[in-house]
């Protein structure tokens, strides 16, 4: 019966029926412990270790989002980082919570087939990984040999147990006999390649062995490693490509170190996998391995859907460092931020944190841990010390891998950095990154026309020269008399109030009130009124709803403060006025705007929308180029870098307000 679920295949209009029935608190409250907390439900976050809850769920919007890692999504995205589903499986987790029945269809013979193989071959996977840990624990060869080699590597048991180690010994079909004893198909077994073609001979011999696992803790692959320090003997030997073992997709030790990623927001990159082994028993658990080559895009994305940050932990010799810069540029593409410590002399991270322990481990990272450019930039420096030529070869070098990173504002951080360090004017870096820029945009655009695909909308505001938004005039401080603009923003929070007092308890198509919408909306802004007692209606609403009550504007005219009564009668008797931007904003002669009460919803949206625009050209106030000149001048780059993302936050938002509602944003 089970094999018929592998035929089968969710249709989309299921699908579709499912997303639409769940309800995000349901899903994410079975995990985590939630409370209310105004129109939101407020918890630990799972995805990083935290004592005070910024985990925020919300009803409404029917997602999930974590003020303190960012992580955000809906339901089915939670299932499948937290739980690590695969869309299928969150889908009939769902159906199942929510009484959906799921009348799977036929999947091709030929889909049939691949999934049937690729069980097959975990299926055989496991078989192997049996056998290699019972050679390993069970027999007095096992023991006496391989147990005690990785005994003497300083591995306790449950760490062998954990990463799935095991033990081949030298005999010539010992696993291909047990294989056939048990009835396991001989072709498959070639397939994992666990056997040679012929079918008489083991392929791991006289080796210790290491399962290599899938994302969801599957054995995909097996690698071995001789215990002889004989040269001519390959030290490792791998398991082949396989339909389940696609080498640029896998990385070593990430699925044991997928959580403490997470938590502590950081991958460490190690390149054995005795490293990756150590460091997670010494309790350094954020670590996976590139296995000794460069890291492919994919491995990249894999360790992106966990965390930015990359800290490569590398032996300080030639080699690692070569290694390390290879990975470079495909990293920074990613938009990682890469860091990189090397090792002193002689160590790798496996015999470094087994004669030090971790807390010498950890606290060397911290020390020598360098941003991957500069530290890029300052090794090409020593090497083409005094020697114009080459320092030109350099200078194409580093710009080739600041024009990959994606981020504009990260990317002027670096010029900025690397002109200093280059001892080059930076408009001249910033000139070639430009170039660069726009030639593999022009390149992708190109290949996206061919293709028939829409182009991207990735870039700055669509154009492709990442200009250094401290000398961007449209967001220097906003230096308005203070009159002015105090007036403006108080038009603005007095709108928002006419609104919840008038029409906060009409219901929206999305199924919450005004008030709802309004609230959740602003919610951050609640404390940041500028009209005292705008602010204290706005809070009084917010508690009401969070105390599951509700407001009209009867509510208010039989408010207790005289001042709130006064208002509430001033707003709905006074003869209504469109917001003074309403006519030149929006494009429309006044007389064609239907009323008010007709038009609340829309005139709700346009309110929100207009307060956090004055809300966020407040913000620039926070962030004002003198401080960040301060820090530059300062050498502050972490200051630097925190105040240009706030920044960029900032003009992301605003940009949004001002496209949607067609505003121009006047240099001030
Ligand atoms: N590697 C490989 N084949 C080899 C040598 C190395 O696949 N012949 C890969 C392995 O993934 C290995 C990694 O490169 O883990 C790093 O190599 P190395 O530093 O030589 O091995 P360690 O993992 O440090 O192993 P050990 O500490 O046991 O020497
Ligand atoms: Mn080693």
């Amino acid at each position: 019966m089970w094999l018929l679920t592998f035929a089968q295949m969710i249709p989309a209009k299921t699908v579709q029926e499912v997303i639409e029935a769940t309800r995000i608190e349901d899903v994410v409250g079975e995990f985590v412990t939630l409370r209310r907390r105004g129109i939101n439900l407020l918890g630990l976050c799972p995805f990083h270790g935290e004592k005070t809850p910024s985990f925020n769920v919300n009803p409404s919007k029917n997602i999930f989002k974590c003020f303190g890692c960012g992580k955000a999504g809906d339901a089915i995205t939670f299932l499948r980082e937290h739980e690590s589903m695969t869309f299928d499986d969150a889908i009939r987790w769902l159906a199942r919570k929510n009484n959906i029945e799921i009348k799977e269809v036929e999947r091709t013979p030929q889909q049939m087939l691949e999934q049937q193989l690729v069980d097959s071959l975990f299926i055989i996977n496991d078989f192997g990984a049996k056998h290699f840990s019972d050679q390993l624990f069970e027999t007095d060869e096992g023991k006496s040999v391989a147990l005690a080699y990785f005994q003497l590597r300083g591995l306790r048991e449950d760490t062998i147990r954990r990463f799935g180690l095991g033990y081949a010994p030298e005999h010539r079909d010992l696993l291909l006999q047990r294989a056939k004893k048990e009835g396991y198909s001989l072709d498959l077994l070639k397939q994992t390649g666990l056997c040679n073609q012929d079918a008489n001979r083991d392929f791991f011999r006289a080796r210790v062995m290491f399962s290599i696992h899938n994302l969801s803790g599957k054995v995909a692959a097996f690698a071995g490693r001789t215990m002889s320090k004989e040269k001519t003997i390959p030290k490792y030997i791998n398991s082949p490509e396989t339909p389940i073992y696609v080498k640029n997709k896998i990385l070593y030790g990430l699925f044991q170190a997928k959580n403490a990623i997470r938590k502590q927001d950081d991958c460490i990159l190690v390149e054995g996998y005795m490293d990756v082994i150590s460091l997670a028993q010494a309790g350094i658990e954020n670590v996976v391995a590139s296995s000794g080559t460069s890291l492919t895009e994919g491995q990249l994305q894999l360790i992106k859907r966990n965390t930015e940050n990359l800290t490569i932990l590398y032996d300080g010799d030639g080699a690692g460092i070569k290694a390390a810069l290879r990975g470079l540029d495909l990293a920074l593409e990613q938009d990682l931020n890469v860091r990189i410590a090397l090792l002193p002399d002689g160590h790798d991270p496996d015999s470094y944190v087994q004669e030090k322990g971790a807390e010498e481990m950890l606290s060397f990272i911290d020390k020598n841990k360098k941003d991957f450019i500069l530290f890029k930039t300052n090794l090409l420096l020593e090497e083409t010390k005094g020697d114009p030529i080459k320092k030109a070869g350099l200078i194409k070098d580093i710009v080739g891998s600041i024009s990959r990173i994606p981020d504009p504002i990260k990317r002027s951080v670096y010029l900025k950095e690397c002109a200093a360090l280059l001892n080059v004017d930076e408009g001249a870096l910033v000139t070639e990154t430009n170039k660069n820029i726009t030639g593999s945009l022009k390149k992708s655009s190109d290949k996206e026309a061919r293709s028939g695909g829409a182009a991207s909308d990735s870039g700055w505001d669509g154009s492709p020269n990442p200009e250094i938004p401290v000398e961007d005039p449209a967001f220097k401080v906003p230096q308005r008399p203070s009159g002015s603009g105090a007036a403006k923003g108080i038009v603005q929070e007095r709108d928002i109030i006419r609104i919840l007092i008038l029409f906060g308890g009409h219901l929206l198509p999305e199924g919450v009130t005004v008030g709802q919408y309004i609230l959740t909306d602003i919610e951050d802004s609640l404390s940041s009124f500028d009209e005292a007692i705008y602010g204290r209606i706005a809070q009084e609403c917010h508690q009401l709803l969070a105390a599951g009550g509700n407001f009209d504007a009867n509510y208010f005219i039989r408010h207790e403060a005289a001042d709130v009564r006064n208002l509430a009668i001033d707003l709905m008797t006074a003869p209504w006025e469109y917001s003074t931007n309403w006519e030149d904003k929006v494009g429309l002669p006044l007389q064609n705007q239907p009323k008010p009460d007709l038009n609340f919803e829309a005139d709700m949206r346009y309110a929100v929308d207009m307060f956090k625009f004055n809300k966020l050209r407040k913000m620039c106030d926070i962030v004002n180029p003198a401080r960040i000149k301060q820090a530059m001048e300062s050498n502050d780059y972490e200051l630097l870098t925190y105040y240009l993302s706030v920044q960029m936050k900032i003009k992301e938002a605003l940009t949004l307000i001002a496209k949607k509602r067609n505003i121009v944003v006047i240099p001030t």
